[in-house]
Parts: structure tokens; sequence; C-alpha cells
């Protein structure tokens, strides 16, 4: 096995558990599920086998991955200390979506996967089959998301086939994920402090249940201007999950101001030959007969939407939309990583609707 994606021409293996941890032993690439998104996984000891996930993915060589693991007893063989704010969000959250950004120990992982960072990003998957793997291929598994660079986070194996197929060794299919988007980064502080560099599966109503002092890297606000600090998490810059077509998102006072808005919009974009579709919590379906409309879920479990959200983008490329206005969602609970995605997939273009009078 090659552990470049050129000695893959076509094949897009499905592969048993077994196969695949030997592929990832013998320094190749494989995807396989996780509770969040679909990982591309390699040996993170391994540095030709890191530069292949980079080279498949076309991810730039600055963005460092996180690297995941099966035990609690592998993490100390990674990192110089755990820290009892780092020790407490462990066991209340693993394995499940969080990952912590520790001091990385030299000399044992390739130094690709922290792009020169002093510091590692790890987690342990809530995934069964993501388990089996890692701790059958018996190394650190280093994994970003499975899309190519700039793509939606892949969900199912068919989106990971989309976006990979010939670049990698395989894939371990098992079905979609769960919750949708990608694990919360956070930094743990030996003062008791929790900074989120990135939201995800992991609230922050759920993190400050068990560490109070939670903050959110200033430097995230991506609609911060010039003058923001740049945000501590790398891959954080970078423009993702944009739509070939123009998303805005829509926010307002009200819900019938935001969709009264949007039908407006709508209707003005398709009279100038624009190909349209809406992104819309069900609650408010009705309001959009005759559109074209892409379902969120409900906005009573906020999951949906996670589910959701990068296959429905997946989807507006799929039907060659080319003007796309997205419903916003309470800021709060799974809602901060929901309009995190949706904001950087609409490039922070924000459309505020006023109140509708009479
Ligand atoms: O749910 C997830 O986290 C998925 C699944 C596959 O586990 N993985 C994932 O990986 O989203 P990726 O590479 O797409 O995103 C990793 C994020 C990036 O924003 C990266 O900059 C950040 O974690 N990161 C990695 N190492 C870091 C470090 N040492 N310090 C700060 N941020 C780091
Ligand atoms: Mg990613």
């Amino acid at each position: 096995g090659g552990s470049s994606y050129t000695g893959h021409p076509s094949q897009f293996a499905a592969l048993a558990l077994r196969e695949a941890a030997a592929l990832l032993r013998a320094g190749d690439t494989v995807a396989f599920p996780t509770e969040t998104v679909y990982g591309l996984g390699a040996d993170a000891r391994n540095t030709a086998a890191v530069e292949a996930v980079f080279a498949a993915k076309g991810r730039p060589s600055d963005n460092p991955l996180i690297v995941h693991i099966a035990r609690r007893g592998q993490l100390d063989e990674l990192v110089q200390q755990v820290n009892g704010t780092a020790e407490a969000l462990i066991k209340a959250f693993w394995p499940g979506p969080l990952t912590l950004v520790l001091p990385v120990k030299p000399g044992v992982l390739s130094p690709r996967v922290t792009a020169g960072l002093d510091t590692v990003a790890v987690r342990m998957p809530d995934h069964p089959v993501a388990l089996r793997l890692i701790a059958e291929a018996g190394c650190p598994v280093a994994a970003p998301s499975a899309n190519r660079s700039g793509r939606p986070s892949p969900t199912t194996a068919e989106h990971v086939r989309e976006d990979l197929q010939g670049r990698i060794g395989g894939i371990v299919d098992g079905g979609p994920t769960g919750v949708g988007l990608e694990s919360t980064v956070v930094q743990a502080g030996d003062d008791g402090t929790v900074t989120i560099l990135r939201p995800g599966g992991i609230t922050a109503e759920q993190l400050a249940a068990v560490c109070p002092a939670v903050t959110t890297d200033p430097g995230l606000a991506g609609a911060a201007g010039p003058d923001a600090p740049a945000p501590r998490s790398p891959g954080v810059k970078y423009t993702h999950y944009a739509p070939k077509g123009r998303l805005s998102v829509v926010e307002g006072p009200s819900p019938a101001a935001v969709t009264g808005l949007i039908r407006r919009e709508l209707a003005v974009a398709g009279a100038s030959g624009e190909r349209t579709a809406v992104l819309a919590f069900d609650e408010h379906a009705a309001d959009y007969i005759g559109q074209r409309v892409y379902s969120l879920g409900s906005l009573a479990t906020l999951q949906e939407a996670g589910q959701r959200l990068y296959g429905v983008l997946r989807r507006c490329d799929e039907d060659g939309i080319t003007f796309i206005l997205a419903e916003a969602c309470p800021p709060h609970g799974l809602g901060a990583a929901v309009m995190n995605r949706l904001l950087k997939a609409a490039g922070h273009r924000v459309i505020r609707a006023e109140e509708t009078r009479g």
C-alpha cells in the first residue's frame, strides 16, 4: 500500500474493519465514520501517511489535524500533561464530540499533524466503528473531516466518495453520522477556564455545567472586522462549506418578518432568472408554498439542523441553485454551531429583516 493518493487510480473500496486497520498500519489513508462527520484517517506517527491526508484533501499544510484515540491511556503517550480542567471535561464528555488542545509531547507524532504548533488537538469519538478501528490499528489516528478542502464535511459514505474517490485507500461505511457537525474544539486553562476555539457537537451550556468559566475565542466572530484578533484554531480562518450559489442568512425580530422578507427576495431573484431556494425550519414551511425548500428540521430540535445542514448545502450544488436564503436560528445550545457553519457557508452575508407593519 503506497502512502500517496496517486497510488489509488480509481478504486473506492468498501473495507471491513480489519482490512481498514491493516491499511492504517501500513501507512495508507482510510475514511471512517465518527459520531460527528466522516474522518480521513492516517497513522499520526507516520509523516508520509499524514502527508497523503493533506494531499487527498487539498488541505493547506498550516492547518493542523485532530488526533483520534480509543482509550484514555493513549492520551498520556501524546501529551505532556492533562490539567484538572481538561481531566474534568474528559470525564464528562469522552467518548464524544469534544476535542481538547493540549501541550504535545515532542517526538511521538509526525510534526505535520500539529503543523509546527506546540499543542495537539485530541479526541475520543463516540462511534463503535471508529473506536474499534483505532483500537485495532494500534496507533493514534490523525483524521480531518473526509471532504475535499472547502467542501461541506461528509455525513455519509456517499459524500466521501463524491470528494475523495481515487485519492484514498478506502472507506469503512457506517451509514449516516449522528451529530452531523464537527466536534467542539476547546482549550482548558490551569485556572479552570475553558475557551471554545470552534463550536460543535458539545454546547457551551453543556461545558458550563462542568466548568463554569466558559468563553468563546474572540477571534471566532467572523464578522468581527479587520481589527479582530486571529483565531486560535488555525482552521477557523479558512473559507469552508461555501455552496456555488450565493447564500445569505436572514434574521429578524419575528418569524413573520423573516419569512416575509425571504418570500419577497426569492420572488425578485426568481424574476431576474436566478434558480432560487430557501433553507427553512419546518415551522415555517407553509410560508414558502411554491418555492424550493430544503428542510433544516424543526426549530424545537436543532439536532435535525445539525444532521442535515451539510447534506443540504451539497444538494444546493447538485440542484444547480444560484440564489439561496437561509433562516437564522437562535444561537444557543447546538444553534451556536449551526449558525457558525451557516455563516461561514454564507461568507458572513446576513440580511436583517425589519419588523412588519400592519
Ligand atoms: O468532529 C470532528 O472534529 C471531525 C471528525 C472527523 O473527528 N474532525 C474535524 O477535523 O473536524 P478538521 O481537521 O476538519 O478540523 C480540525 C480543527 C481545525 O479547525 C484545526 O485548525 C483545529 O481543529 N486544530 C487542530 N489542531 C489544533 C491545535 N493544536 N490548536 C488549535 N486548533 C487546532
Ligand atoms: Mg474539516
